[in-house]
C-alpha cells in the first residue's frame, strides 16, 4: 500500500496532460476514405484516400491549368493540390466548420497549447518555403486568391498571378494560409498526414466498478441541464429522474420506482425484444422542453399504432407473402419515436419532476416486418443538432427481404432526421416521409438520389447501441450485432456503407436464401469494424453472442481508461477496451479485460448466490453521465466506473494523494466478486423476462 501511494505521489505530475484530440480520418465531405484498387496516378495515394481515380485526374487538369513555369514551386504546389485526397482531408481543409480551397499550411510561428507555459512551436515551415519558392511565380487560376480566402487583399485583376500581387508579404500570406487546424493538431507540410506510432498501447489492468442501483434499465440519458441527474428508461416504457451521487459518498443512486418521470406503458408494447428502446432530449430542452421516446407498439392494441409496412412493393416486399412470425402477421408491431413536453408541470423545464404522457407529435412510425431486429436508439448529433435513429434489419435470418442494402428501405440503416423543421402535410406526402420531420439538405440523398432521405448510413444489422464521442464528436461510434460469427464496432461516416448482408463483420456472408440477394446491390466499398469479436471468443450457449456498444471513456476518474472505447457482450457479460494507436488513426486494437467490484460499493455487487450467471447479469446497454462517468446498465442493475484503486487495480496515473483511504475493515457487507475474463459463462435462464433477443431472427 505504502509503494502504491508513493508511485501515486511521484506520478501526480504527469496526471491528466492529455493531447488534444484531432479526427480519425475522414474526408471534405464526412465520408470515411476509401479503399484503392490502385493508386492514385496523378497524386499517388494508395491504401485508402478521399479520391478516386476521377477525381486524381481532375486534380491532374487543375494542375496543369495553373501552368507553372517554375519546377521548384510546381513540385510544392501538386502535394497542396493533392492533400484532397488526403484520408485526414476533413482535418487539413476545415477551419471553425469552413472548408477551405487549401490545407491548412504548416507555419513556424503558429503558437497551439500555451498550457505549460511555453509555445508549442510547430517547427516544419511549409508556408514560408512556399512562399519563397513561389512568390514571383505566375500562376493562372491561382487558388491563394484573396477572395477565395474571405481575406481583404489586392484585388485579382487578371487570372494569371504571382503571390506578390495578390499578397503584400509573407506574413500576410502565411496569416491567411497558415496555422494548424481547428483542435490545433494538424497542418500541411507538403507531406500526407502521418501519425507518431506511440507502440503497442497496454490494456488497463481492470476495470474498477461500483453499484449504484439495483433496478434494470434500458437507456440512461445525462440531464441536458448539466446537473449531476440522468434520467433512466426500462424496457416496459417508464422514465426515471435520478440524481447521482459523489463517488465516494457511500451513497447509491437516489430514484424513486413508484415516482416515475413519465409513464409510457399504456402506449408500450413490451415483450421479448419490444419496448421502449430509446430516449432523448432536444438540445435545447431546458428552454423548450422537448423530449422523445423511442418505442414499439402493437397496432391491435393501441389506436395510435398506425404506421405504414415497412415491408411494400417499394422495396420488392409482399407482406402477404411474409407468414407470421412468433403469431404476430407482418407490421402488427411497429416502432415509433413520439415527442413529449416537460412544459406545465414546473415553472422551467429544469425543474420539471415529471412530465404528461399525452403526445405532442407523432415523429415517425414505421410497421416492422417481423419480431426481431429494429433498434430504436435515438440520439442528437452534439454539433448538427439532428436526431439520428438506429434502425436494424428488421428480422429473419440473414435479412432475407435484403432491406440492409435496399437504398429505399429504411430497415438496417442510420437515419438522420431534422424534427426542428416539420414540413407541411402535403410536403410530407410528396416526399413520402414517415412522420413529421424534415431531411437535412447535407443528408447522402444530395449525392445519391437512389436513397431514401432520410439515410445517413446503410448496412446495418441491428445497431444496439451508439455514442458520440464527447470530446472528438466525429467519432460516432456504433456496435452492431453479428449473426453467426463476428460482433462489431463501426465508425459511422455519412453514407457509409456497413456491408450487411453481404458482409458479417469482415467476413463475406452468404444468407440462407442467397438465390434471392441482387448481386447488383453489392456493396462497392463496404466499411470494415475497427473493431470487434468472434462469437467463438465468448463462451456462449445457444449460439447466442449479442455486442453491447458504450463509449469512448472520457472521464477524469480513471485515467488508465481515457480515450478508450468501453463495450460488451449482453450474455457474456463481459467488457472489453478497445485503444487506438497511433492516436486518431482509426486503428484500435481490443482487449477483454476484467472487471471487479470496489471497495464501499454503495451496493453490495453480490451476484445470486449459486447462480450462474455472469457476475454483472447481462449487459443491457451503457450510460454517461455529465462528468463523462461511464455506467454499465445491466439486468442485475447500474454500475458505476470507479477509480481503479479500490479495485486494487494498478492505474500509475491515478493521483492517489487525492483518495482518502478508505479503511480496510470497512463494511463487512461488502461482497466480492470478480471476473476472470476467460472463464465468464453463460448459462440457460428460464425465467429471464427481459432478455432481449437481440441476435436472433
Ligand atoms: C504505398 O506507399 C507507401 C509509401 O509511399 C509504400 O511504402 C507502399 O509500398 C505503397 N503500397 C502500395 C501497395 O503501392
Ligand atoms: C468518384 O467520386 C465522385 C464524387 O464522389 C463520383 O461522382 C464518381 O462517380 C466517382 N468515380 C468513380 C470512377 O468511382
Ligand atoms: C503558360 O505559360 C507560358 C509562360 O510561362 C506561356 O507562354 C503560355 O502561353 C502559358 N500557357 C497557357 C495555356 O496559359
Ligand atoms: C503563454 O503563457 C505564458 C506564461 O503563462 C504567458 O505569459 C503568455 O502570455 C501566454 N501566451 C499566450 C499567447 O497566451
Ligand atoms: C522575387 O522578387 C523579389 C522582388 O523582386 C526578390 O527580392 C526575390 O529575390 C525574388 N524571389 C525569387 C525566388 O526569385
Ligand atoms: C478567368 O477567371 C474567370 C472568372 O474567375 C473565368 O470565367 C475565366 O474562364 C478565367 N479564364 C481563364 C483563361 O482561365
Ligand atoms: C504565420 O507566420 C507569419 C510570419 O511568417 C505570422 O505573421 C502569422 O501570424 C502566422 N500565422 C498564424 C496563423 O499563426
Ligand atoms: C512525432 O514524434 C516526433 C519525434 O518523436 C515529434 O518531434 C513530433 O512532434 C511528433 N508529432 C506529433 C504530431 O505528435
Ligand atoms: C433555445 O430556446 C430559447 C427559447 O426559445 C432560444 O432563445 C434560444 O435561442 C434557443 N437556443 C438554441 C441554441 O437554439
Ligand atoms: C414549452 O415551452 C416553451 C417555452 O415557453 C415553448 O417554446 C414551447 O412551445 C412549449 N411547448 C409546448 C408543447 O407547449
Ligand atoms: C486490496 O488492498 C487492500 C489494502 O492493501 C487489502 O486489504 C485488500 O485485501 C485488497 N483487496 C484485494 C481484492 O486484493
Ligand atoms: C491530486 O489530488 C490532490 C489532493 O486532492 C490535489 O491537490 C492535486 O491537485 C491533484 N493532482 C492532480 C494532478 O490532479
Amino acid at each position: 500500500m505504502g509503494h502504491v501511494l508513493a508511485i501515486g505521489l511521484l506520478l501526480c505530475a504527469l496526471v491528466l496532460l492529455f493531447d488534444p484530440s484531432i479526427s480519425h480520418p475522414l474526408c471534405i465531405d464526412s465520408r470515411a476514405p476509401s479503399t484503392l484498387s490502385t493508386p492514385l496516378k496523378f497524386c499517388s495515394y494508395n491504401g485508402t484516400a478521399c479520391c478516386n481515380s476521377t477525381e486524381d485526374s481532375q486534380i491532374q487538369k487543375q494542375f496543369q491549368s495553373m501552368n507553372i513555369s517554375s519546377s521548384a514551386c510546381a513540385s510544392l504546389l501538386k502535394p497542396v493540390l493533392c492533400a484532397r485526397c488526403d484520408p485526414f482531408s476533413a482535418e487539413l481543409f476545415t477551419v471553425d466548420s469552413v472548408p477551405r480551397p487549401v490545407p491548412i499550411l504548416c507555419n513556424s510561428t503558429v503558437s497551439s497549447a500555451n498550457s505549460s507555459q511555453s509555445l508549442i512551436q510547430v517547427t516544419n515551415d511549409f508556408c514560408s518555403s512556399l512562399w519563397d519558392t513561389c512568390q514571383n511565380v505566375s500562376i493562372s487560376n491561382s487558388p491563394f486568391a484573396p477572395s477565395l480566402q474571405g481575406q481583404a487583399g489586392i484585388p485579382v485583376t487578371s487570372n494569371v498571378s504571382e503571390l506578390t500581387q495578390l499578397w503584400q508579404s509573407k506574413a500576410d500570406f502565411c496569416n491567411a494560409f497558415g496555422g494548424v487546424s481547428s483542435d490545433d493538431s494538424v497542418c500541411f507540410d507538403g507531406e500526407p498526414v502521418k501519425l507518431n506510432d506511440t507502440g503497442t498501447p497496454i490494456p488497463p489492468h481492470g476495470l474498477c466498478l461500483e453499484k449504484i442501483g439495483n433496478g434494470s434499465y434500458l437507456n440512461m440519458v445525462a440531464h441536458p441541464d448539466g446537473s449531476n441527474r440522468a434520467f433512466f428508461s426500462s424496457q416496459e416504457g417508464k422514465v426515471w429522474l435520478a440524481t447521482i451521487p459523489e463517488e465516494g459518498s457511500g451513497e447509491a443512486m437516489g430514484l424513486d420506482e413508484s415516482n416515475p418521470f413519465v409513464d409510457l406503458t399504456d402506449q408500450v408494447h413490451f415483450d421479448t425484444a419490444f419496448g421502449m428502446m430509446g430516449m432523448a432530449f432536444h438540445p435545447n430542452f431546458t428552454h423548450n422542453g422537448r423530449f422523445f421516446a423511442s418505442f414499439n407498439c402493437d397496432k391491435e392494441k393501441w389506436p395510435g399504432c398506425t404506421g405504414r409496412c415497412s415491408c411494400n412493393s417499394d422495396v420488392n416486399c409482399d407482406p402477404s407473402k411474409i407468414g407470421p412470425d412468433n403469431g404476430a402477421q407482418p407490421c402488427q408491431y411497429q416502432t415509433v419515436i413520439a415527442e413529449y413536453t416537460a412544459n406545465g408541470t414546473a415553472s422551467q423545464p429544469s425543474l420539471a419532476t415529471s412530465a404528461k404522457p399525452s403526445e405532442v407529435r407523432r415523429i415517425f412510425t414505421m410497421g416492422l416486418p417481423f419480431t426481431g431486429h429494429h433498434a430504436g436508439q435515438i440520439l442528437f448529433g452534439p454539433e448538427d443538432g439532428y436526431l439520428y435513429f438506429m434502425m436494424g434489419d428488421g428480422g429473419g435470418d440473414g435479412d432475407p427481404y435484403n432491406f440492409s442494402q435496399n437504398k429505399k428501405s429504411l430497415l438496417g440503416k442510420i437515419m438522420r432526421l431534422d424534427v426542428d423543421n416539420v414540413l407541411s402535410a402535403s410536403e410530407i406526402d410528396k416526399l413520402a416521409l414517415w412522420g413529421n420531420y424534415s431531411v437535412p439538405k447535407d443528408n447522402p440523398i444530395s449525392e445519391d438520389p437512389a436513397l431514401r432521405p432520410e439515410i445517413w448510413a446503410l448496412g446495418l444489422r441491428n445497431p444496439w447501441r451508439c455514442s458520440f464521442d464527447s470530446e472528438n464528436p466525429s467519432y460516432f461510434i456504433c456496435a452492431d450485432v453479428g449473426q453467426d460469427l463476428y460482433e462489431e464496432v463501426d465508425v459511422i461516416t455519412k453514407g457509409g456503407n456497413y456491408g450487411w448482408n453481404f458482409y458479417e463483420g469482415p467476413y463475406p456472408f452468404t444468407p440462407p436464401n442467397s438465390s434471392s440477394r441482387n448481386a447488383s446491390t453489392k456493396p462497392t466499398d463496404p466499411i470494415f469494424p475497427i473493431m470487434g469479436y468472434n462469437h467463438s471468443e465468448v463462451n456462449k450457449k445457444e449460439g447466442s453472442a449479442s455486442i453491447t456498444g458504450g463509449y469512448i471513456y472520457r472521464s477524469t476518474t480513471d485515467p488508465c481508461m481515457y480515450g478508450r472505447y468501453v463495450y460488451g457482450d449482453l450474455y457474456a457479460g463481459a467488457i472489453w477496451a478497445g485503444s487506438e494507436d497511433p492516436e486518431n488513426s482509426g486503428n484500435f486494437s481490443t482487449s477483454k479485460i476484467p472487471f471487479s467490484c470496489g471497495r464501499n460499493s454503495p451496493i453490495p455487487c453480490a451476484s445470486v448466490p449459486g447462480s450462474s450467471l455472469p457476475a454483472l447479469g447481462y449487459i443491457f446497454s451503457f450510460g454517461e453521465d455529465n462528468r463523462k462517468d461511464i455506467f454499465v446498465l445491466s439486468s442485475s442493475g447500474v454500475y458505476r466506473v470507479v477509480r481503479p484503486s479500490r479495485c486494487n487495480y494498478t492505474c500509475s496515473k491515478e493521483n492517489v494523494t487525492s483518495v482518502a483511504t478508505p479503511s480496510p475493515s470497512a463494511s463487512p457487507n461488502d461482497a466480492w466478486w470478480l471476473s476472470n475474463p476467460s472463464k465468464s459463462t453463460v448459462l440457460l435462464i428460464s425465467s429471464l423476462v427481459l432478455l432481449l433477443l437481440l441476435s436472433f431472427a
